[in-house]
């Protein structure tokens, strides 16, 4: 079935939906009926099994699941050193076998795994089931990177005859991959599929609200069939995370979530007896710079559909927009019919937009901040709540700011648009860039030099130019890169792109003597 329908990549916006929209009408009360509800159990987690709600509608159970004790994290450590002994030896065929038989799985089960994003975190049709078929392509991507390098095997030069020396990446060992709410498939088989490839074992621990998600990634990852210890589930919220990543047994932690988890994380692994890697993706606060010489209508599209999909909560969220004052006003015009057209309700229904907020302190910090802004600037659209709905749902707001401030520099992680005036595109970048984070960052000119000042200023790791799609949103695998700079990552090589896979692997220089 999945095969005839179109993917969905966050970027074919436009593309004719219809069949994808008829086979989810019927999916999801299958998906509601066949997959809610159920008590699960996994060995690494032996706490009682708690019932977990949607963001949909308090009464919508997503399931009953348990946690882990701090005894069962041990254990679960201890199981991925049983397991990495074997798996830290596989062959480069090994792995990428596995990793074929692994994509063979996630393509039969690609609608379920989108459907359960769905409901676990409140995404709309098009952004829950974009991160299942993003998830499908990085177990594509990924292991032609590992096939194209040899197993990232390197012939070294020749220093004296009879010599032969060779760059080899090898495995760390175990890793911790800790994966948030935001994109529970995508975000979190982009790390577990890297830290095997590379020959490593893995303990996942995944957002304490998005068990259902990360159960069903780990079935997945059963049924392709992997030697026992190699994948290990842990399930839990931050003091789960605090003790796996500060087990002695674990070798590396691969973290997405917020900067100061992040830091925390990456403090700890350099207090041991040697340093341990951190790789952490940590947020952002993405700018957009429109220009009097943009197209207005591409500009806007973008703005509102990065600043506003998926509720704001993505790191890569637009969440603040530098515009020229000579057409700031028409700007803001575009923007606000744009967003009133956008449906905000239910995301199981074919025409949602945007959804309801993740939890009730999404809704206060939103709210807050719309009476900073009715105290201090102007609120051009929404900021209030959607009538008939739990308190979660909100419209979405653009709001200008007088001057810079938390509005503006904070990561915010809610569906809250700040316009900015600027006299031009240099006031604009250097306001933009004074933020702690350096994730993404969009532009709109038609004007070469403009063009060229945004590519060699902005201080952000993922780049967009012109996008109606998404002004600062819809990295792919193998297509955009996505690195966070400053507080946004650490190790300087986003995941997605061709440097993330070696990063889960530490070199040896092997020189033999032949005669
Ligand atoms: C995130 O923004 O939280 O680039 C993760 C994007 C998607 C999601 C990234 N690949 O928008």
């Amino acid at each position: 079935m999945s095969k005839q329908l179109p993917r969905i990549t966050y970027s074919n916006v436009n593309a004719d939906l219809s069949d994808f929209h008829d086979y989810l009408d019927q999916a999801i009360p299958e998906f509601e009926r066949a997959v809610l509800s159920k008590t699960w159990s996994t060995p690494f987690a032996t706490g009682a099994a708690v019932g977990m709600a949607s963001p949909i509608d308090p009464s919508l159970t997503l399931g009953n699941f348990p946690t882990s004790s701090p005894a069962d994290i041990q254990t679960a450590v201890a199981h991925a050193r049983e397991g990495a002994k074997i798996w830290n030896h596989a062959t480069v065929a090994e792995r990428l076998g596995f990793a074929e038989r692994w994509k063979a799985q996630i393509t039969e089960a690609k609608y379920s795994l989108g459907l359960a994003a769905l409901y676990e975190v409140g995404k709309s049709r098009i952004e829950a089931m974009g991160e299942a078929e993003e998830a499908q392509d990085m177990l594509d991507y990924y292991p032609a990177e590992l096939k194209a390098h040899d197993g990232f095997r390197r012939p070294m030069n020749q220093l004296v005859a009879h010599e032969t020396a060779l760059s080899v990446l090898k495995p760390y060992g175990v890793f911790a991959v800790i994966s948030p709410f935001n994109f529970p498939v995508a975000l979190s088989i982009g790390p577990i599929v890297c830290a095997l490839l590379a020959g490593n074992a893995v303990v996942f621990k995944p957002s304490p609200e998005c068990a259902l998600t990360a159960l069903m990634i780990a079935q997945t990852i059963k049924d392709a069939g992997l030697p026992d210890g190699v994948f290990n589930i842990v399930l839990g919220g931050a003091e789960v995370g605090r003790l796996l990543t500060t087990d002695e047994g674990i070798d590396g932690v691969a973290f997405t979530g917020s900067h100061n988890t992040g830091m925390e994380i990456f403090r700890h692994m350099a207090t041991g007896r040697w340093m341990k890697p951190v790789l952490a993706e940590m947020g952002g606060k993405n700018p957009a710079y429109v220009t009097k010489n943009a197209d207005l209508d591409r500009a806007s599209q973008g703005v509102v559909r990065s600043a506003f999909g998926l509720q704001g909560q993505k790191c890569s969220a637009c969440s603040v927009v530098y515009v020229d004052n000579q057409i700031k006003d028409a700007f803001i015009e575009r923007c606000k019919s744009f967003a009133a057209k956008l449906i905000v309700g239910d995301p199981r229904k074919a025409g949602t937009f945007m959804g309801p907020l993740y939890n009730s302190a999404t809704a206060d910090r939103f709210a807050k901040a719309v009476a900073q802004v009715r105290a201090n600037g102007v609120l051009h659209f929404g900021g209030e709540h959607l009538d008939g709905k739990p308190m979660n749902y909100v419209v979405p707001a653009i709001a200008e700011m007088p001057g810079p401030g938390d509005l503006t520099r904070q990561e915010l992680f809610m569906p809250f648009l700040v316009v900015r005036g600027v006299d031009n595109l240099e006031e604009g970048l250097r306001e933009g860039n004074s933020t702690s984070y350096g994730l993404s960052a969009g532009v709109y000119t038609e004007n070469q030099s403009e063009l060229e000042l945004f590519l060699g200023r902005a201080e952000a790791g993922v780049l967009y130019a012109n996008r109606a799609s998404g002004a600062t949103t819809g990295a792919w695998p193998g297509a955009q890169p996505f690195c966070g700079w400053k507080g946004s990552g650490v190790s300087g090589k986003g995941g997605l792109g061709p440097y993330y896979l070696p990063q889960f692997m530490r070199e040896q220089s092997q020189t033999i003597m032949t005669k």
